[in-house]
């Protein structure tokens, strides 16, 4: 089969600055080597499966494939398989079939949260209209689970888990609040749904298609969880970001759609009166939007909420979060695999892009 030349994610590591920060010192720099020669194996793989015989499915799917992306869902499927046997064809499989979960779930995010531009082009939906981008979407989660199904039992049980609890995540983010629910609770549970349930299942599932012993599947698990919840909150916080070149996505795209993040949340529980005049700002900025005036109008409160507090507390949650992700390595034997882990956590809360 023909391979893509481009294979965007072979360099996957460098685009978060990751392969410099994660595998530090001579011993890891082995490590890194036998990653990725392993992510280039998934890669190919991608490349491969991606492959649909009708031409316009074939060019919607590879679409955001092509455009880039970190890849950083087989990145850890990848390193916690070297706890085991390493990379064999099972590990390669599962990496793709979560990587495909997640890239298909961009398709369906963008839809739902009318966003413009994802990975620095324009997103499926504005190029080939809503429905193509959903039903593309759907094609690759079909993919997903077909590559699941060579797995056995375990694996399309791991798949369909996850998604459920992705989809839930992505639920209730869409219904919001319900009476009672405290909104920074609330809040952290959808992240912990939506992203930290596919992180966790791709550090999982290292251990599982590798052989490695069972008892690490369980902190893998916590860690993978936590360290997607703090990845999110710093993607609330380069939501913020001034620099589109560099996120590949619009300044403040979800909170103009009216999507609360974590740095608004906060700002809602101040009760200053420069807070609460911010946040009134905001509310009043997305109301119009909703109505159909420019989402320009927002420019200066968002550049206000970036530097405001409430962005800085953020941050800090993030590292919080990191730290309990790198806590929960503790069963684990100390090690190469287990101090890339750990610096991987640190990186995610402390990304650019
Ligand atoms: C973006 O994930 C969607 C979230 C779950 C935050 P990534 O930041 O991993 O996206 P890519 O794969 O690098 O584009
Ligand atoms: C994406 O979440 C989560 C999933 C695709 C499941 P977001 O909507 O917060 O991520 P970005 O900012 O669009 O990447
Ligand atoms: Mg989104
Ligand atoms: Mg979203």
């Amino acid at each position: 089969m023909t391979r893509s030349p481009s294979a965007p994610g072979a360099h996957l590591a460098n685009r978060l600055g990751l392969a410099d920060r994660v595998f530090a010192g001579p011993v890891s720099r082995r490590l890194q080597k036998t990653v990725e020669d392993g992510l280039a194996k998934v890669e190919a793989h991608l490349a491969d499966e991606l492959h649909v015989a009708d031409a316009l499915a074939d060019a919607t799917s590879r679409y955001l494939y092509e455009a880039g992306g970190k890849r950083v869902r087989p990145m850890l499927t990848v390193l916690t398989a070297q706890l085991g046997d390493g990379v064999n064809e099972q590990v390669i499989d599962a990496a793709s079939a979560l990587e495909l979960t997640h890239l298909g779930s961009l398709y369906h995010d963008d839809v739902m949260d009318g966003a413009d531009v994802r990975r620095g082009v324009p997103a499926a939906h504005s190029v080939w209209g809503n429905s193509v981008a959903i039903l593309t979407g759907d094609l690759l989660f079909s993919r997903a689970s077909q590559i699941m199904s060579r797995l056995g039992d375990k694996a399309m049980k791991l798949q369909a888990d996850t998604f459920e609890r992705l989809v839930l995540g992505q639920m209730h983010e869409t219904v919001g609040l319900q009476a009672g629910d405290d909104p920074v609770d609330f809040y952290l549970q959808v992240l912990s749904d939506k992203t930290g349930s596919l992180i966790a299942a791709s550090a999982q599932a290292g251990v599982l298609f590798s052989h490695a012993p069972l008892a690490y599947e369980q902190p893998l698990l916590t860690f993978g969880e936590k360290v997607g919840v703090a990845f999110q909150l710093l993607d609330d916080v380069i939501d913020l970001s001034a620099d589109a070149a560099e996120t590949g996505k619009v300044p403040g795209t979800d909170l103009r759609a009216g999507v609360p993040t974590m740095p608004y949340l906060l700002l809602g529980r101040l009760d200053d009166a420069a807070s609460v005049d911010l946040l009134a700002r905001i509310d009043a900025g997305v109301a119009q939007i909703a109505d159909g005036a420019d989402p320009a109008l927002l420019d200066d409160p968002l550049t206000e909420l970036r530097e405001h507090a409430a962005t800085e507390q953020t941050l800090a949650l993030a590292h919080e979060w990191s730290d309990a992700a790198v806590a929960a390595l503790e069963p684990l034997p100390r090690g190469a695999v287990r101090e890339a882990l750990t610096r991987f956590a640190d990186a995610v809360a402390d990304r650019s892009s």
